[in-house]
């Protein structure tokens, strides 16, 4: 392991917080700057062993508050949208790139404003907007069809995917002002992940490579993840930094929270129906979609498999949904009404995802830095009702 990763998580494992007795009112997220930095501060640090620029993956962290924080690291951002897209712009700084699985005529404009990079996710889109932003670099999305990712959900390189263009469908295709590729396959993915997909784009559209300004390697990488192979990472960049003369760009998101928060609840009710249920403040389907969305089971401080320790509950959120469930969990102790339970690692795609269904009100956000909590905004019924009507 590189010095650099040894001391990333060493610093990460000696960084131990009380979250529950943080004095904050739940349901709440609490990000954790000094994780965050962490973070940061280590990817900057493969950014300059590997020769590649990082972008930040708005999707997956967009909490402005904390910006200030990180992004030293970062040479700018990556969106999705035009709202993001501003987003990174006015918030972050640096580089902003858009990629769209199909831009809209009227906005356009708006994407110029804001993005210095753009890739498109069809030739004819290419086409159509090449005049307009004749003064932007502009890049094709490509799709390797290299299949990394057991979730099909997740998995852009699915069969039939409507992300990027295919190596046959580029065959013999006007490519006058493509500046660079992008390509997108991962998600939590270790460096072998991304060793095979370097290889199957050599392959598939290995002609390219040479004459482009940048090559974007999309997200996925789970840099900050305890086992993630840093040094396949850095060599196999490095690779392509002395073979080819374009910019590399990796745009992490869900790497650069990882491990850089947690939702705290409290529970508000316990009962029995074949087992113990406990209702909690927050809701599994409102405030940690990926919980029902990926699916998976988050960890909870102090909580164990179902029957590894004494008491075990099903834990259920305050919505109407029958599913609204965050699993199943085993405590030393009996629960009672208004014991805090810290759900760890949902920094990232959290507050991006989370929505006011049956008017739940949306959690408070707090930033724990150097042993203070301060809290950075707290939603009411505006929230709620502003987006209906
Ligand atoms: C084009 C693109 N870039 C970057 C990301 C960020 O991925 P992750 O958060 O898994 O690193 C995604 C996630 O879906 C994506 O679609």
């Amino acid at each position: 392991m590189l010095p650099i990763q040894q001391e990333f998580l060493a610093r990460r494992a000696a960084h131990c917080v009380d979250y529950a007795a943080l004095p904050v009112t739940t349901p709440c997220y609490v990000l954790d700057v000094d994780l965050l930095q962490l973070n940061a501060e280590f990817i900057g640090q493969i950014a300059r062993a590997a020769d590649v620029k990082i972008l930040l993956a708005l999707k997956a962290f967009a909490a402005f508050a904390v910006f200030p924080a990180i992004k030293s690291a970062y040479a700018g951002t990556c969106a999705s949208s035009p709202d993001e897209a501003r987003l990174g712009y006015e918030k972050f700084g640096g580089e902003t790139h858009i990629f769209s699985p199909a831009f809209r005529e009227n906005e356009i404009a708006d994407y110029r404003r804001w993005c210095s990079h753009f890739s498109f996710n069809s030739l004819r889109q290419f086409h159509q907007f090449r005049g307009a932003l004749a003064d932007r670099s502009l890049g094709l999305r490509v799709n390797p069809e290299q299949r990394e990712v057991a979730t099909a959900l997740y998995d852009p390189c699915r069969a039939g995917s409507r992300l990027g263009i295919t190596a046959a469908n580029l065959a013999g295709a006007d490519l006058t002002g493509v500046a660079g590729l992008h390509f997108h396959n991962l998600c939590e993915c270790n460096a072998d992940a991304l060793a095979r997909t370097v290889a199957a784009v050599e392959q598939k559209f290995g002609d390219l490579l040479p004459q482009m300004e940048w090559l974007n390697c999309g997200g996925g990488h789970h840099l900050t993840r305890d086992d993630y192979a840093v040094e396949l990472l850095i060599a196999t960049l490095r690779r392509w930094r002395e073979k080819y003369p374009a910019t590399l760009y990796l745009e992490p998101g869900e790497a650069t929270a990882l491990n850089g928060g947690v939702l705290v609840t409290e529970v508000v009710d316990v009962f029995e129906n074949d087992g113990g249920v406990a209702i909690v403040d927050a809701s599994a389907a409102t405030q940690m979609p990926d919980v029902l969305e990926m699916p998976y089971r988050p960890q909870i401080l102090g909580a164990g498999l179902p029957d590894a320790q004494r008491y075990t509950y099903r834990l259920g959120g305050p919505s109407c949904l029958a599913g609204d469930e965050i699993g199943a969990y085993s405590f030393a102790e009996e629960l009672r009404p208004g014991r805090r339970l810290v759900l760890t690692d949902m920094a990232h795609y959290s507050l991006v995802k989370n929505n006011t269904f049956n008017g739940i009100r949306l959690p408070a956000i707090y930033a724990y830095e150097k042993g203070a909590v301060r809290l950075i905004k707290k939603f009411g019924y505006e929230d709620f009702v502003g987006r209906l009507s």
